[in-house]
């Protein structure tokens, strides 16, 4: 595998591609297939995983995943608003550590904004980190007057990354919050970035997947880690998924594929609220 790698706004280098754990650990009957998925994953070169205390048993799968293998690697994982006050957020980290099987977690990020003072999340963060139990945090969901007021308050700019939907069918980032994120130097980690099986689906890649010997989700996912500073972390359980996944950074997608991609999917030409799933 290729390791290809963005750079953090602290200068940590990070993987542009990671593997996704949303609907893991949902059931026990698929729990030796997800986690099979997830060592295929690392197997092949992966070394930065996505997951959150709200993803089920995620957090469980993962543990499983990466036992023995640990350092080396990245582990992302996400507190819910409703844990976001101070004493919540450190408890929710240390049940996190706990179902991780780990000492620390990468990068801990605030999964989507809720009532909690922004002030309040990021004093918890701060004190995660200074104990050593996380090694960045950052946020997810958040739309460009979020990041706003988080710079705003003491340490927001510590941030290292905004953790949003983003794929060839949801562009609306590129207007206003990616230039603002790229001026900072601010990762964009984009979820759902074959669009939950969608662009897969969608014909609209197909000829240029047949240019690259390649598949529609593939290209979709080449083109978003072409963009800069953006993470890509899909979600695969199938075997053939995961590989697919992990040999599209291998392709380069040329001039004439980017416009061809660019009048399918338009880029948008003026502010449009961030979506969410
Ligand atoms: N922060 C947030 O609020 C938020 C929200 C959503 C997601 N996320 C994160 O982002 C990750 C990815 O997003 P997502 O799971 O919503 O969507 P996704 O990664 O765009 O799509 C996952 C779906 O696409 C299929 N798929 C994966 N690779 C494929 C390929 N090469 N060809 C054809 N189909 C393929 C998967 O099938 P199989 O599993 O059957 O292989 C699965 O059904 C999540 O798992 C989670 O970690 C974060």
């Amino acid at each position: 595998m290729t390791t290809r790698t963005t750079k953090l706004p602290c200068g940590e280098a990070v993987p542009v591609f990671g593997l996704g754990t949303w609907k893991m650990g949902e059931a026990q009957s698929r729990f030796a297939d997800e986690v099979a998925a997830l060592r295929l994953g690392l197997d092949l070169g992966a070394t930065l995983i996505d997951t959150a205390e709200m993803y089920a048993d995620a957090e469980l799968v993962v543990a499983e995943a990466v036992k023995g293998r640990r350092d080396g690697l990245f582990l992302v994982s996400k507190v819910l608003p409703s844990n976001a006050a101070r004493a919540g957020a450190i408890a929710a980290c240390e049940r996190s550590l706990k179902r991780l099987g780990t000492d620390r977690i990468d990068l801990y990020l605030l999964h989507w904004r809720g009532g909690v003072p922004l002030a309040e999340t990021v004093a918890a963060f701060e004190a995660l980190k200074a104990a050593g139990k996380i090694r960045h945090w950052g946020v997810s969901n958040f739309d460009l007057d979020d990041m706003d007021e988080l710079e705003g308050v003491p340490s927001g700019s510590a941030c290292q990354a905004n953790q949003v939907l983003y794929n060839l069918a949801r562009r609306g980032i590129e207007f206003d919050l990616m230039p603002w994120s790229r001026k900072r130097a601010l990762s964009i980690m984009a979820y759902s970035p074959v669009d939950q099986g969608a662009l897969a689906r969608s014909g609209k890649l197909d000829a240029i997947a047949t240019r690259h010997d390649a598949t529609a989700a593939q290209v979709a996912l080449a083109w978003t880690i072409s963009q800069a500073g953006v993470i890509a972390i899909p979600k695969a359980v199938r075997p053939r998924h995961v590989r697919d996944n992990i040999a599209a950074l291998d392709i380069k997608l040329t001039p004439q594929d980017l416009a061809e991609l660019d009048k399918a999917f338009p880029p948008p030409q003026r502010k449009r609220p961030l979506e969410m799933i």
